[in-house]
């Protein structure tokens, strides 16, 4: 067994900062401080799987690198699970700006093995979860310890893997981009994926009438058991919205599928409608005339990610706390719908943009 293995790259005095460049890999965040260590389990190296550089699933590869050390402030977690969210397909395509190679994965769950400086928040030994950490394709990951939550007795390490990200983006649509009211018809795109599943439950326990769109039949039950009152292809969708509504439109639509629904989903917008385009599945949405919006109605249009829906050490407790209440209710339940090794990420990806997947991908060390 080794001890403290870390500290062989750390000098006796001069720049922390600078010898931990030099020694640790890119991606990994140098140790600023001395953590307090869980001896048994600190390991000497981590297992990541990272993007070489931009491209398809095949710039994915696994290999051992020096573990990751905790900073101030932060925490060293041994991954459970990591969730994959659509995100990491567009910073490993170079779709989203990163540095090379990149390590992807801000959502993971796992047990704390060390702590940093000034962490009074948690100790070793508990579970955690995060949508905010740092490299979760990864057998070891940093995070803030104020990005993290404490799961919950009766929540797998599964669910609170695959809870995170998912969850915070569906509980912030329908409460905080456009608050939902009981009673209230919403569109939702791709009601068999992860957002979609949850944001359907969630709509379901709100009261609203929820109408849905995906691509094949089965995922078309999928959408069903998930609550959907009405599961549509997307050919014509919004036509069949305009019928389902008797010609109104709904009041708000949340399209994560992006450039091929956004048209169709302005057109089944009521008059004062609320377009929430939260992602691009298809593709990104190409430059759009803000003036279609008065002929369409006076419309409102927005693009909001979960960063700008968790601010404060408040946002993200009431999140949470409403997630974990809603999961141990039985409102919510989480389709884990493929658990893939950690070296297999590039076939995650593969299925999840070749639309083969429904619910929520995790990746397992
Ligand atoms: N802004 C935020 O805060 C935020 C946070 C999380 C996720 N998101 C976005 O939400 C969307 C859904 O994410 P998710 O992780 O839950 O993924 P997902 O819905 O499980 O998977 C994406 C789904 O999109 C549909 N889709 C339609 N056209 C597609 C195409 N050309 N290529 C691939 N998929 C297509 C597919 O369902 P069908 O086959 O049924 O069409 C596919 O299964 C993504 O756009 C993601 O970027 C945004």
């Amino acid at each position: 067994m080794h001890m403290f293995p870390a500290f062989d790259v750390r000098p006796s005095s001069g720049n922390l900062a600078d010898v931990s460049a030099q020694t640790q890999p890119e991606g990994i965040s140098p140790r600023m401080s001395e953590p307090t260590m869980f001896e048994e389990d600190f390991p000497d190296t981590a297992v990541v799987t990272r993007a070489r550089e931009a491209g398809g699933p095949e710039v994915f590869e696994t290999l051992e690198v020096p573990a990751p050390t905790p900073g101030r402030g932060q925490l060293l977690v041994k991954t459970a699970a990591a969730g994959v969210n659509f995100i990491e397909t567009y910073q490993r395509s170079g779709v989203y700006p990163v540095e090379y190679p990149f390590v992807p994965g801000s959502e993971g769950a796992g047990e704390i093995i060390a702590v940093g400086e000034g962490v009074e928040s948690f100790s070793t030994g508990q579970r955690v979860a995060s949508t905010e950490a740092i490299g979760t394709y990864s057998t070891h990951f940093v995070v803030d310890a104020a990005k993290a939550v404490a799961v919950p007795d009766g929540v797998s390490d599964e669910q609170a893997a695959a809870l995170p990200l998912q969850g915070v983006t569906a509980h912030y649509l329908i409460n905080s981009t456009y608050r939902v009211s009981p009673g209230e018809t919403v569109l939702t795109h791709a009601g068999a994926g992860g957002v979609g599943q949850i944001l359907t439950q969630l709509l379901k326990a709100r009261g609203a009438r929820v109408i849905t769109t995906t691509s094949t039949p089965e995922k078309a039950e999928v959408a069903e058991a998930a609550g959907a009152d009405y599961v549509l292809g997307y050919e014509g969708f919004a036509e069949k919205v305009r019928q389902i509504t008797n010609d109104e439109g709904v009041s708000v639509v949340y399209d994560g599928v992006g450039k091929d629904t956004f048209t169709g989903s302005l057109d089944s917008l009521a008059v004062r409608g609320t377009m929430v385009l939260f992602g691009g599945a298809s593709g990104q949405v190409p430059p759009y005339d803000l003036q279609d919006l008065n002929k369409r109605g006076g419309l409102y249009i927005t693009r909001p990610a979960v960063h700008w829906y968790l601010r404060n050490a408040e946002e993200r407790t009431w999140r949470f706390t409403e997630l974990f209440a809603a999961l141990t209710s039985g409102d919510l339940k989480l389709n884990i719908g493929g658990s893939y090794p950690l070296a297999e990420a590039g076939r995650a990806h593969q299925d999840l943009e070749g639309r083969k997947t429904t619910g929520k991908l995790l990746l397992k060390p």
